[in-house]
């Protein structure tokens, strides 16, 4: 269903009504809304144009007298002409057919909902894995931009693994770290979801199987299904994830590959001990089951910092490491990495050329000049300090107005606070109530589709005085029962 980015003026002489059936005519008559399109209904409509439903209406009932739209088939109103339809002999192609033909598969429809509520002003996003507007280093990066004049600066594509300076500054970062990589071994992406949309396409053959944490971040987007790979879950406990199930389920499936979060992990917190680190490297680098460490929440402890990465005990090569600007410094810049086995590395940095020619210059050079003047540490500090204040906000918060409701870890460190309702609910109805109060929610669903238990809440985006009032409208909105 099409969104609409527009607003009638209501300083215009047109009326609302004539603007709005002019705005729809003109998207049906220069080809944007095709044959089959379905128009939101009255009411969505009129609440994102900011008008009556009255309005709307009668706006619609034009186009409909016009032929160009019908709402008599009970499934809404849909788009069923336009002039090409009526003018040329030969129709256009159907479009709808088209966008349900491509390989790749469509994100949840919750996910869809989310990405697009994210937007609508004003409203409170009590789950998003992303720092508040706030939290990011704006005048930094102005900062550094500003400098450009002084600065060599590299307006071309870059090799094909990254910018060399970047890399060079990863191979330091990462060696703080205990990983031991050199540049070579290094391939900078768009942010770590490429890095696993390339280790799907590039290492994995269709009918895979990957194992992973149930539930995972991995569940929420559908890199690998599109591939045509299956997921397993494996079960967690507040040590990580239990490694008797790996050997168990590479054998039952055989499978390819395991995805884990171990540090902060996406969407439970949890922090996988030091002792389950060495008993999950032993299990998988006796089993020969490549490992995907998407490490991108470890510079955000809050207590303590966590163990060391699997990658750093590494010896045999089985990790493929990945690390992210997105949650510390901007997601907006889109640059994270792989650290792997060079044969690997020049592989997926192989496909990296064929997709995008690389990651933005500007974005690497700004990130290379971050890490090599220690401003990335000095930022990281203070966005702990500053998620600090906001966890325990949050944690108060859920005190006083879900205790009775509701359980919940603690997290040491990352965004997110795993939240266990008493009693299921429908996810559905509790998503659409929050948002009709203003707040975004991510349900647990998204994460492990057999719960409907589960809210995913981050301490990371809304506004530090906003977090306990909505913490206390969504404990209002979960009593209303399913
Ligand atoms: C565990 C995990 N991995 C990867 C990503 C994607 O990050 P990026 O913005 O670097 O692509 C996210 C973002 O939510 C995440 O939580």
């Amino acid at each position: 269903m099409p969104s609409i980015e527009w607003k009638p003026e209501s300083a215009s002489s047109v009326t609302l009504q004539k603007q709005i059936e002019g705005h729809i005519r003109g998207k049906i008559l220069n080809g944007e809304w095709p044959i089959g399109t379905k128009i939101p209904s009255q009411r969505a409509l009129a609440k994102s144009l900011g008008v009556n439903r009255s309005t709307v209406s009668a706006a619609l009932a034009e186009l409909a007298a016009d032929g160009l739209t019908d709402g008599r088939s009970g499934a809404g109103t849909m788009v069923v002409n336009n002039t090409w339809s009526i003018l040329a002999a030969a129709p256009p192609p159907d479009w709808r057919h088209y966008v349900t033909s491509g390989a790749q598969e469509p994100n949840l429809t919750t996910i869809q909902d989310i990405n697009r509520a994210e937007f609508h002003p004003g409203v409170i996003r009590l789950g998003t894995g992303e720092l508040s507007p706030d939290l990011l280093p704006s005048s930094a990066i102005r900062d550094l931009f500003r400098q450009i004049p002084e600065r060599p600066l590299r307006l071309g594509y870059e090799e094909g693994k990254g910018s060399a300076f970047l890399r060079e500054q990863v191979s330091n970062h990462v060696k703080t770290l205990g990983i031991h990589a050199s540049p070579a071994s290094i391939l900078i992406v768009s942010g770590a979801l490429q890095a696993l949309q390339l280790i799907a396409i590039g290492l994995l053959q269709q009918n895979s199987t990957i194992l992973l944490e149930k539930p995972s971040y991995l569940y929420s987007v559908p890199v690998f299904q599109s591939a045509g790979m299956r997921l397993i879950g494996l079960s967690m406990d507040a040590d990580g994830v239990q490694v008797p199930f790996i050997e168990k389920f590479k054998r039952q499936h055989n499978a390819a590959m395991l995805y884990t979060i171990p540090t902060f992990h996406n969407p439970t917190g949890t922090c996988m001990t030091k002792e389950r680190r060495t008993e999950f490297m032993d299990v998988c680098t006796a089993t020969r089951l490549p490992v995907v460490e998407d490490d991108v929440y470890r510079d955000l402890w809050l207590d303590a910092p966590p163990p060391p990465p699997l990658k750093s005990t590494d010896g045999k090569g089985i990790v493929l490491y990945l690390g992210s600007m997105s949650k510390t410094l901007s997601p907006g810049l889109r640059i994270g990495w792989i650290i792997g086995p060079e044969p690997v590395i020049e592989r997926l940095a192989d496909i990296k050329m064929q997709t995008d020619y690389g990651a933005s210059s500007l974005s690497q050079w700004a990130v290379a000049e971050f890490l090599a003047g220690g401003l990335y540490h000095k930022h990281v500090e203070n966005v702990r300090s500053e998620l600090r204040i906001r966890r325990a906000l949050m944690l108060q918060a859920l005190s006083v107005s879900m205790g009775d409701i509701a359980t919940w870890n603690t997290p040491g460190g990352g965004f997110y606070v795993w939240l266990r309702l008493h009693r299921p609910l429908s996810m559905k109805k509790l998503f659409d109530r929050c948002l009709s109060e203003g707040i975004l929610i991510n349900p647990g669903n998204i994460y492990d589709r057999s719960t409907d238990q589960h809210l995913r809440l981050s301490y990371a985006h809304a506004p530090a005085n906003a977090i306990a009032a909505a913490i206390e409208r969504l404990s209002v909105e979960c009593r209303r029962g399913p």
